[in-house]
């Protein structure tokens, strides 16, 4: 199958007479007048320049959007859920980014579908996708944060709690990881990515503090550094790889995702924490109610680690 350019321009995802999606609160004011919507947001979520600008990032992301991503999302979700749909099911994808994995989740079947993500323009971004699946009513975007209990609470329970590459950045993994969990219906999954935890010279201590370096940057200074990191980046693939060509086309259709998307999304992506396998285990067991291990994937690189809990009990 070709991988086709969806017809519609991404810029439409700025235009001043979006329909709201999330009537009656800030995000609705938000999508319909971007420029306005920031009187309406908590302060802890308006982004802090030490913080990466992911929403902007997904934009750049959704000029790439088509068909074989989608597909690509939708097969990486059920496949790790071990599903052949998601019908009857309800999804909410914290940390929604561009929105592809909710968007995924509609197609899929689920009955009801909650995204919201920190960065307004992540939340922007899912709008979009809402937009090119004709506004469906029972799906709702929100922008909000998962350290924020009241509107945690707000949302209910869900079959499938989706929380890939979400936790990590939120300066508090594991009150996120928590409240997340706490979402989660008995019999229901909860399907989340975390940094893997490596030590040593070129470990996560060390993008910790070029992370940090690289936010620190004006655009131009980190434009040049992916410049750099680009062919990188792509050497050290290529030595696991039997051709660049082959490589890019198995990195992308593991999830969808565009491999320059990614590359900014790791040099900038902060906040920026990790966890070993078995520290996640550990803290789902104990920490929160009622989890059994399902499914995993695991890394010895700086990659994320693949969780996927089931609750089996309240
Ligand atoms: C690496 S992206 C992952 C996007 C998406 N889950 C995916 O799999 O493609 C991380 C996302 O988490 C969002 N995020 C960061 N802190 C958050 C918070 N406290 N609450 C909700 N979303 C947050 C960021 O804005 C960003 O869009």
């Amino acid at each position: 199958m070709r991988d086709e350019p969806l017809s519609d321009s991404v810029a439409d995802a700025d235009r001043k007479d979006r329909v709201a999606v999330n009537r009656g609160n800030a995000t609705a004011e938000l999508l319909a007048h971007p420029a306005e919507a920031k009187a309406h947001e908590t302060p802890a979520l308006i982004s802090k320049p030490s913080t990466f600008a992911f929403g902007a990032n997904w934009q750049r992301f959704l000029r790439h959007f088509t068909e074989d991503r989608v597909r690509n999302a939708e097969h990486s979700l059920l496949e790790f859920l071990g599903v052949d749909n998601l019908q009857g099911k309800s999804f909410l994808d914290i940390g929604c980014g561009s929105g592809i994995f909710s968007y995924a989740a509609y197609r899929l079947g689920a009955v009801r579908v909650v995204s919201f993500d920190a960065d307004p323009l992540s939340a922007q971004c899912c709008s979009y996708l809402h937009d090119k699946a004709q506004r469906p009513a029972n799906w709702e975007i929100h922008q909000n944060s998962v350290l924020n209990e009241d509107f945690i609470s707000s949302l209910g329970k869900f079959d499938v709690v989706y929380a890939w590459g979400t936790l990590q950045h939120t300066s508090r993994m594991w009150d996120a990881i928590q409240h997340s969990a706490n979402l989660v219906s008995k019999g229901g999954f909860f399907y989340i990515a975390i940094y893997n935890q490596v030590d040593g010279l070129l470990g996560s201590n060390f993008w910790r503090a070029f992370k940090r370096f690289f936010n620190s940057l004006p655009r131009a200074g980190q434009y040049l550094i992916e410049l750099v990191a680009i062919p990188l980046y792509f050497l050290a693939r290529r030595l696991h790889a039997r051709s660049l060509i082959a490589d890019v086309q198995s990195y992308e259709s593991s999830r969808g995702m565009y491999w320059r998307t990614d590359i900014t999304d790791w040099l900038g992506g902060l906040p920026y924490e990790c966890a070993t396998v078995e520290e996640v285990f550990k803290f789902v067991r104990t920490q929160c109610r009622g989890f059994e291990l399902y499914n995993l994937k695991t890394t010895n690189s700086l990659a994320n680690n693949w969780y996927l809990f089931k609750r089996t009990a309240d």
